[in-house]
């Protein structure tokens, strides 16, 4: 939830940071800012700010008409908590004097109290936001440490943002820059995500990748709770009790870190055509070559050493939105196809009522992202509440599923599965939710292999199914794209669609409701189809359409007779099914081959996405940055 940068070096500053807030725009889109900090030829520089309500290129254009100089700045994209989304609550926030900017990601917990305390000694308050105590805080702590006679310089500015760290509660990235130092600035983190790009002679800092990409490969995650005084001349990183640290920094590989929408009109369009290649990729990276060879290599090939498989005698799974709906397929193949008992939480409502604990229980957080910020503190409380028991039974065993190996939750879990579908811009997950679908597929069949819970027929046939997605996806893309694209209009009026769906296919139901809320603003509802009758069917008529999804397997037939009760209330009937006589009573055929049932979500998922697609798009809406969400979700 919101973008932070900063950048310090021998070029301006300000085109620099509008780049790489136009990278992190999809962590919010309410407001955007900046603030530089020009040299003067005698005594301190001169701070500029510039803030502007709504997406990026207002701030672009107000920046076109007062530019503002200098080669040290800090930038922010916002997604509103504390106040609304205007110009006021825009950041970067100043303290009272104007010269000293500071822009947050995070939330201040204890904000409140903090400002009775200011506004007692005086500050005057000129937003809603949480931000805004510390520039006032830093502020008061600087007018202290020059009164005993102390000139100003970074490492003055540095002892300011040190002293005031402590008195903050919360989790926060933040970048602080003051008029009075015009070669330094400061970056803090506590559980919210900051890097640090190094360039030659600067340095750039954001909360995440994409934003440094096109700057340097060099990076420097922080690690919670770290300070950093930055200068042209380089990184004085301090951890969390002042200690100097040195880190050597890691380089960013390929080239998945830069953010292209090709010639498609929207980056979710786009991410939808790329999963073809998502798939074919996760089949070269995992299922190895068939061989007939004694002893040739295990169905899978998943980075993971033996012992998180062994003894598991249970799974409970953390994770939010889309994500959580891919674990809830997740959960369907381990516990049919590998027979081990799995629950799937909501990570914000596991965090306060988590289950009792049981022994031999592998814990598994998934986030595309691997910041968000309840699934990350689902899985350190869970870590903590089994550290407090002796019983080696009960230990932490994490692993983590993401799209961000170099994310937050890679740096907490042990284990980590990258589902590698190169990064997604689009705030409704498409390729990533195929890649985690993927990931839940190599788990289960490795789980399942080790087990023997199936026969190696079964399981060679269910990977042989795998082998042959990225073809089918082609064509499903193609064909599905086409003719959603001329169904959408069907839906210019609509108000309310229910997805129904059973089984492994009932979280591509709640995944479709999930994707036409998000983006088009249709209330969307996604039920399992035999729950129709105890309930939602009362909202049935002739303008609430029904989106059904038929596969050949065992509620098949279940399923169908779901739809015939809708169309018994003259709901317009879309089905999701293989073609045939079966089918024919859907008013609208959306064709997807019988292919196994367990692996049908792989297929049903994609007309979700286009149908979904294409109706927010015909009714002109911002499918990329829909209104009031944000990709990456780091507050609770
Ligand atoms: C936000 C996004 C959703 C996403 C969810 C979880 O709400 O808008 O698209 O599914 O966060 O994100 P994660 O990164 O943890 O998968």
């Amino acid at each position: 939830m919101c973008g932070i940068v900063a950048v310090i070096g021998s070029r301006e500053a300000a085109p620099l940071l509008l780049e790489g807030l136009r990278q992190l725009e999809y962590r919010g889109y309410d407001s955007a800012g900046l603030a530089t900090v020009e040299a003067t030829p005698a005594g301190p520089g001169q701070l500029t700010c510039l803030r502007a309500e709504g997406k990026l290129v207002n701030l672009q254009q107000r920046y076109e008409q007062y530019p503002a100089a200098g080669h040290c700045g800090i930038g922010h994209t916002r997604w509103a908590t504390h106040g609304k989304p205007e110009e006021r609550n825009a950041h970067p926030h100043l303290d009272g004097t104007g010269q000293l900017a500071v822009v947050q990601n995070g939330i201040i917990e204890n904000h409140r109290s903090l400002r009775e305390q200011l506004q007692a000694s005086g500050v005057v308050f000129l937003s809603d936001t949480d931000t805004e105590v510390i520039p006032h805080l830093i502020s008061q702590c600087l007018a202290r440490l020059r009164s005993s006679g102390r000139a100003a310089s970074g490492s003055l500015l540095l002892e300011a943002v040190q002293q005031v760290l402590p008195e903050l509660h919360g989790a926060y990235a933040l970048a602080v820059v003051w008029g009075e130092t015009p070669g330094a600035l400061v970056v803090a983190r506590r559980q919210a995500p900051l890097l640090i790009g190094l360039g030659e002679g600067e340095f750039l800092c954001a909360s995440d990748t994409p934003a440094l990409a096109g700057f340097t490969r060099t990076i420097l995650p922080m690690e919670d709770g770290e300070v950093a005084l930055l200068t042209p001349l380089g990184i004085e990183l301090h951890d969390a009790l002042g200690n100097r640290v040195q880190r050597t920094p890691s380089l960013l590989t390929g080239t998945e870190h830069v953010a292209d929408k090709r010639s498609f009109r929207h980056f979710m369009h786009k991410e939808i055509h790329e999963q073809p290649e998502t798939a074919a990729l996760w089949v070269a990276r995992h299922l190895p070559p068939p061989s007939d060879a004694p002893g040739s290599p295990s169905l899978v090939a998943l980075p993971l050493p033996a012992k998180v498989f062994e003894g598991v005698e249970q799974i409970q799974i953390l994770a939010c939105g889309t994500s959580r709906h891919a674990s809830l397929v997740g959960a369907y193949l381990l516990e049919q196809l590998a027979g081990i008992p799995t629950s799937v939480f909501h990570a914000s409502e596991f965090r306060y009522a988590p289950p009792p604990l049981a022994p031999h229980t592998l814990t598994i957080g998934v986030t595309q992202s691997g910041e968000t910020a309840d699934t990350l503190a689902a899985l350190v409380m869970e870590e903590e509440r089994r550290g407090l028991i002796a019983d080696p039974a009960y230990a932490a065993r994490l692993l983590g599923i993401t799209n961000r190996a170099e994310s937050s939750l890679g740096r907490l879990v042990p284990h980590l599965l990258d589902i590698g579908a190169g990064i997604e811009v689009g705030v409704a997950a498409t390729k990533t939710f195929l890649g985690q679908l993927l990931t839940f597929y190599g788990l289960a069949l490795a789980f399942a292999e080790r087990r023997s819970s199936r026969s190696p027929a079964q399981l060679q046939d269910l990977v042989s199914g795998l082998r042959a997605l990225p073809a089918q996806l082609k064509e499903l893309v193609e064909e599905h794209d086409r003719r959603c694209a001329e169904l959408a209009h069907l839906f210019a009026d609509t108000q309310d669609v229910i997805f129904l769906g059973r089984g492994i296919n009932y979280p591509i139901a709640l995944e479709g409701a999930l994707k036409l809320k998000e983006i088009s603003y249709i209330h969307a509802e996604g039920y399992p189809a035999g729950e129709m009758k105890h309930g939602p069917i009362a909202l049935l008529d002739s303008r609430v359409p029904v989106v059904s999804i038929a596969m050949p397997g065992r509620v098949f037939e279940k399923v169908l007779s779901n739809a015939q009760e809708a169309k018994a209330r003259d709901a317009q009937l879309i089905g999701v099914a293989p073609e045939g006589p079966d089918t024919a009573l859907f008013d609208v055929l959306l064709p997807v081959p019988a292919v196994d049932e367990l692996l049908s979500p792989l297929l049903t998922v994609i007309p979700m996405q286009l149908l979904s697609y294409h109706i927010a798009a015909h009714r002109g809406l911002d499918v990329d940055q829909p209104r009031n969400l944000a990709k990456s979700v780091t507050v609770e």
